[in-house]
């Protein structure tokens, strides 16, 4: 957390033609969240005051709704990073704090990172840029430095040949002081080879003026922009590579871990074993000891210690999975509680139930929970024991300690320790089999 007075202005206004795909490209998401979204919650961390989000008309409500409560600004032609910085003014009218200027489509920055921008601004600069060194040729803006320090940044386009060679790349982040940013941006002009408005300008201009213009450098992985699908692919690599270290070290054993995929989100405990091919959703949350096993699909779950999921499990929103229960193979659970100790080891739907303690839910139970208009919820009670393929209708309970037959369709209740059987009822015909055998043999 920092002590400065800081506004940050996250542009996003920008068509991201690139991108070749129909979403504004700051809301592709990265580990499960909107790109934007990772970047004001790191902006979060860091303890910024304010801040404002520039965005295009086109995208305006979209954008408000992911960005809420912060403002949305419309930048109304999108002439280049300087014009869209300009286009906040308004909004920081009064403001005698630095402004941190961060881009929409570059959300891995770290809070550490930010921070020590903002120390350099402390320490007596006018603009803290963040830079990473790259060795091969890229189409970042690239730092020209002489041995006074930093001259100016020149974009790709506009790069010689030379330029071109120099390992010192823009992040796309930089920190100015907010009493003089307004007056540098009226002075940036579109004489160059895309005919818009550089931020990255307002460092020769800065310069001219006598300004202190200092580098912080960082890991290139942090700044990756993202214009690209690809380059989304490669932030997604970058995030889930981070986070499989992070749960790694935090005591989760992961046995291929290149193969679980996490969300931002995502919290698990201690002495957690995830299996190959396990996917997390947004809002899961697993507590220690747990085991799951190969090839789950999990979101918007609650899994407490002790509890083994999978192999081929899917826990959907508002599953709450107890201590100590089973939820096995292709069983499927959907805003429901299972238990302690309860066991849902197959081929079942669980969806708006309660369950208690010590079930027993057997191989292909389904609950009804749908009518084509409404959902209704199951109930089932302590120790109660359902058997196979059975359908459980939906408005139900069955009580605990209760016992229902195989192959039965409950549409009433079930009181405690009764037995339910609700199927149809066996009739054997002796011999029967082997005369319609005769019979066919005979015709043929
Ligand atoms: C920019 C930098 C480049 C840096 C790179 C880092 C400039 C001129 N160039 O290039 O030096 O190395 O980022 O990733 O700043 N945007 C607006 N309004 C506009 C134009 C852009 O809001 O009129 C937004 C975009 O939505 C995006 C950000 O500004 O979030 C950067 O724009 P983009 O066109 O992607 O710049 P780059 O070419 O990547
Ligand atoms: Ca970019």
């Amino acid at each position: 957390m920092i002590e400065e007075k800081l506004a940050a202005v996250v542009l996003a206004a920008g068509k991201g033609t690139r991108m070749k795909n129909s979403c504004p490209k700051v809301l592709n998401t990265i580990a499960g969240i909107p790109m934007i979204d990772r970047l004001i919650m790191t902006i979060g961390k860091v303890g910024v005051q304010k801040v404002v989000v520039v965005g295009a008309e086109v995208n305006q409500k979209v954008l408000a709704d992911a960005v809420a409560p912060h403002p949305v600004i419309i930048q109304k032609e999108q002439k280049g990073t300087a014009d869209a910085v300009a286009t906040a003014k308004s909004l920081l009218e009064g403001w005698d704090g630095d402004v941190l200027v961060l881009f929409g489509d570059t959300p891995l920055v770290r809070d550490v990172t930010i921070e020590k921008m903002v120390k350099a601004k402390a320490e007596g600069a006018d603009i803290v840029l963040l830079a990473f060194e790259k060795e091969e040729e890229n189409k970042y803006g690239h730092i020209v430095c002489s041995d006074a320090g930093v001259e100016r940044i020149v974009e790709f386009k506009d790069a010689s040949l030379s330029e071109r060679q120099i390992k010192t790349c823009f992040s796309g982040l930089m920190c100015i002081d907010g009493k003089k940013i307004w007056s540098w941006l009226e002075k940036i002009d579109n004489n160059n080879a895309s005919g818009e408005y550089y931020l990255t300008d307002i460092v020769k201009i800065a310069k001219k003026e006598g300004g202190k213009v200092s580098l912080v450098l960082g890991d290139e992985r942090e700044f990756l922009g993202v214009n690209t699908l690809e380059e989304l692919a490669y932030a997604e690599e970058v995030v889930q590579n981070f986070k499989r270290k992070q749960f790694m070290d935090s005591g989760v054993t992961l046995r291929a871990p290149n193969t679980v995929f996490f969300s931002a989100d995502t919290q698990i405990g201690k002495d957690v074993v995830i299996e190959p091919n396990v996917y997390f959703g947004a809002g899961v949350t697993v507590e220690d000891n747990v085991t799951i096993k190969a090839f789950s699909y999990i979101e918007g779950a609650k899994i407490k210690s002790g509890a083994v999921i999978g192999p081929f499990a899917r826990l959907r929103p508002g599953a709450k999975i107890c201590q100590n229960a089973h939820i096995g193979n292709f069983v499927e659970v959907k805003k429901s509680k299972i238990g302690k100790g309860s066991k849902v080891n197959h081929l079942t739907y669980i969806g708006d139930a309660d369950v208690g303690e010590g079930v027993n839910i057997g191989a292909g139970t389904i609950t009804c929970n749908y009518d084509g208009f409404n959902k209704f919820e199951t109930k089932i009670g302590d120790g109660a024991f359902i058997g196979s393929n059975t359908c459980l209708v939906a408005p139900v309970t069955v009580g605990a300690g209760a016992l229902v037959g195989a192959s039965s369709c409950v549409t009433e209740d079930v009181p405690d320790d009764a037995l339910a059987v609700a199927r149809g009822i066996q009739q054997n015909k002796s011999g029967w089999a082997k005369e319609y055998r005769a019979s066919k043999e005979k015709k043929s």
